[in-house]
């Protein structure tokens, strides 16, 4: 059954109890990682204790359980972004250590597949992780980016975007949600379109799967990326789904062991995906943790939960806007539980390390959206980035903490 019991759930986080000068912890920071429950920590002590043995080699039975475990927490993670278990399907689930691993490795391999004159299209709001692999892909082919720009109110042009499509256009990458803006990007329109035009399409779901499950199989992008540790699992964790014809098609990212079919002195045959980019030993426990984390997601009723995101979202903003000098960039309907802001009476910088003496945690700084920042007119923003566990007192705290810095610096 589906539960959304905020108190118990936000119980299930130990390091939400912990206190600093006798100030409780307001993280408010979820967008740069999120914070892991206890059955998460449980699962990675556990293999320490009990499973800790190699995987894929061993005939022994510890390193056959590790196995089981590892390969059955792919399963676990592909069903929940909608793809039946066990069952032949289009997409391969390999393991990364992010976001930004999968992206590199999609560029790696699209290297030889583009060709000077070919063009790529992104937006102004990606994260870096999003950006520069392209960039550098661009350099080593000659292939050219587009960047279409966000409005006023943190939404993508879309008609801009699809204006964008020539008859050179190859690829064409987006986040699915902003980490600045909060912006949610229309995303399966976005794919039905770029594949109407054979282009291929690499989603960043880094900041869209810590809101709930979404069905990748249905949405049916070329690629998908995110990172397990913004996803209440380990850090080091990350899955890039991708459609197993273009993957195959890719040069190994990383060559050695396990990745191999034949190793002779003439030279060597690879696997085909997943384990074609699974080199070496992967992070045996993080994977397994982090399929652990998505069987506590699958616990969640997201419903519930998103309408408990909102409502921290709007009083966040309502107090927020009550706040003189306050700017708050992304205004769209329908955003992710993200607040960015100014104000025109401190840096952000300042801000960020003067709340931190009431305990509450917020990010300042570009976010790792430079280009972005640029568009906005801003070096640096303050933002905070709620997650289910959050709850009404931490936006309490934020406002606080915001008062408290006026009183000081003004
Ligand atoms: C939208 C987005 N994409 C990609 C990344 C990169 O994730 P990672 O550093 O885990 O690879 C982030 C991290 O903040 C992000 O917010």
């Amino acid at each position: 059954m589906r539960l959304f019991d905020q108190p118990t759930l936000r119980a299930d986080f130990p390091i939400l109890n912990q206190k600093h000068n006798g100030k409780p912890l307001v993280y408010l920071d979820n967008g740069a990682t999120s914070q892991k429950p206890q059955v998460v920590l449980d699962r990675l002590a556990k293999f320490y204790a009990a499973e800790n043995s190699n995987i894929h080699r061993g005939v022994h039975r510890l390193s056959q359980e590790a196995t089981d475990a590892y390969e059955r927490g792919r399963e676990v993670i592909k069903e929940e972004l909608g793809f039946e278990s066990g069952a032949e399907s289009s997409h391969e689930l390999i393991f990364v250590r992010g976001a930004t691993e999968g992206i590199n490795l999609v560029t790696h391999g699209l290297r030889e597949q583009l060709a000077e004159d070919d063009e790529i299209i992104l937006t102004v709001m990606e994260h870096h992780a999003n950006f520069v692999p392209w960039q550098v892909l661009a350099q080593e082919t000659g292939a050219t980016i587009n960047y279409i720009a966000p409005l006023d109110d943190g939404a993508l042009d879309l008609d801009a975007w699809k204006a964008a499509f020539t008859t050179k256009t190859k690829v064409a990458a987006f986040t699915h949600v902003s980490n600045v803006l909060g912006t949610v990007n229309p995303v399966a329109e976005m794919v039905r379109f770029a594949r109407e035009r054979d282009v291929t399409t690499l989603v960043d779901g880094a900041q869209a799967l810590p809101h709930g499950p979404i069905d990748i199989n249905a949405l049916d992008p070329d690629f998908y990326v995110f990172s397990g540790h913004k996803v209440y699992g380990p850090d080091g964790t990350g899955v890039l789904l991708g459609r197993r014809d273009l993957l195959n098609s890719f040069p190994p990212y990383q060559t050695g062991g396990d990745m191999i079919d034949i190793v002779a002195v003439e030279g060597s045959t690879f696997r085909d995906a997943p384990s074609r980019f699974e080199a070496g030993t992967p992070n045996i426990s993080g994977g397994i943790a982090l399929a652990e984390a998505f069987r506590y997601m699958r616990d969640i009723d997201w419903e519930a939960a998103h309408k408990h995101e909102n409502s921290l979202l709007t009083h966040a903003t309502e107090e927020l806007e009550k706040l003189e000098g306050m700017k708050i960039f992304g205004k769209t309907r329908g955003k992710a539980p993200i607040v960015s802001f100014v104000l025109d009476w401190a840096h952000a910088h300042d801000v960020g390390q003067l709340i931190d003496t009431s305990n509450v945690a917020i990010r300042v700084g570009h976010h790792c959206c430079q280009p972005l920042m640029t568009h906005l007119g801003v070096p640096a923003t303050a933002r905070a980035s709620f997650a289910f566990y959050n709850n009404h007192d931490d936006v309490e705290a934020l406002v606080a903490g915001l008062h408290k810095v006026k009183r000081f610096l003004v």
